[in-house]
């Protein structure tokens, strides 16, 4: 199964995709997570995509599309993936539909007042990347991970500033996805809002009347 969680940053993309990824056994592609891990690595691409990433501003075209396709050359991908970052852009879609065929697109909803509160209190285990909330979603000792006991960091554009300009790029750049995919009959509208464990029932029951009808 090709699924797509579409949505903007906080919507609970990363939270769902791993909830998914455990039940149906296909990997999770974060592209803000590989870019993450080059930044860490200091890699050329890590070096030239923090220069946007700082900022809040989406990585250009040409770059995100080489990664994914060099991602979804490896074989752990064969039965299927959860698509979570990417596309965000029409010409993202345009390019990822010359090679790939999405079953599903889950958009998950929530206005952006809950993404601030959200993403601006989000913490992430730096080892296995699980997102905590410093009220929403605590971790049972503060600072460590309930996962793996790695060490809870906050990401480096969580802060109110560059949210919003997140914020701002997902709406121009990526909201007009919505309309790509819905014109493609590939669309769940998901409330994103409310128990993560909820949501996710609610995307199993939705994924599985779409493949039904
Ligand atoms: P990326 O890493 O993809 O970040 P994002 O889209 O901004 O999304 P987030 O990871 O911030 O949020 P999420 O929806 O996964 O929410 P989460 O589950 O963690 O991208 C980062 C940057 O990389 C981009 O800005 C861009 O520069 C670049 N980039 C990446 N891909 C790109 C591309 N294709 N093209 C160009 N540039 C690209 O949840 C958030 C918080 O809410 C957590 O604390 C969680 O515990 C909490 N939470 C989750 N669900 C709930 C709930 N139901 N109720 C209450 N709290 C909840």
């Amino acid at each position: 199964m090709k699924l797509l969680l579409l949505g903007p940053p906080g919507a609970g993309k990363g939270t769902q995709a791993k909830l998914l990824m455990d039940k149906l056994k296909i990997p999770q592609i974060s592209t803000g997570d590989i870019l993450r891990e080059a930044i860490k690595k200091t890699t050329p691409l890590g070096k030239k995509a923090k220069e946007f990433m700082d900022r809040g501003a989406l990585v250009p075209d040409n770059i995100m599309v080489d990664l994914i396709n060099e991602r979804l050359k490896n074989q752990d991908v064969k039965d299927g993936y959860i698509l979570d970052g990417f596309p965000r852009t029409i010409q993202q879609a345009e390019e990822l539909g010359n090679i790939a065929n999405l079953e599903h697109v889950i958009q998950l909803k929530v206005p952006d007042k809950d993404l601030i509160n959200r993403l601006s209190g989000r913490r992430t285990c730096e080892k296995c990347g699980e997102a905590f909330h410093v009220e929403l979603n605590r971790p049972k000792r503060d600072g460590v991970c309930d996962k793996c006991n790695g060490k809870l960091m906050q990401r480096a554009d969580d802060n109110v500033d560059v949210i919003k300009k997140r914020l701002e790029a997902y709406h121009l750049q990526t909201d007009p996805l919505v309309g790509y995919y819905q014109k493609r009959k590939k669309v769940i509208e998901i409330d994103g809002t409310g128990n993560p464990k909820e949501i996710f029932r609610s995307i199993l029951r939705s994924i599985n009347q779409q493949a039904d009808s």
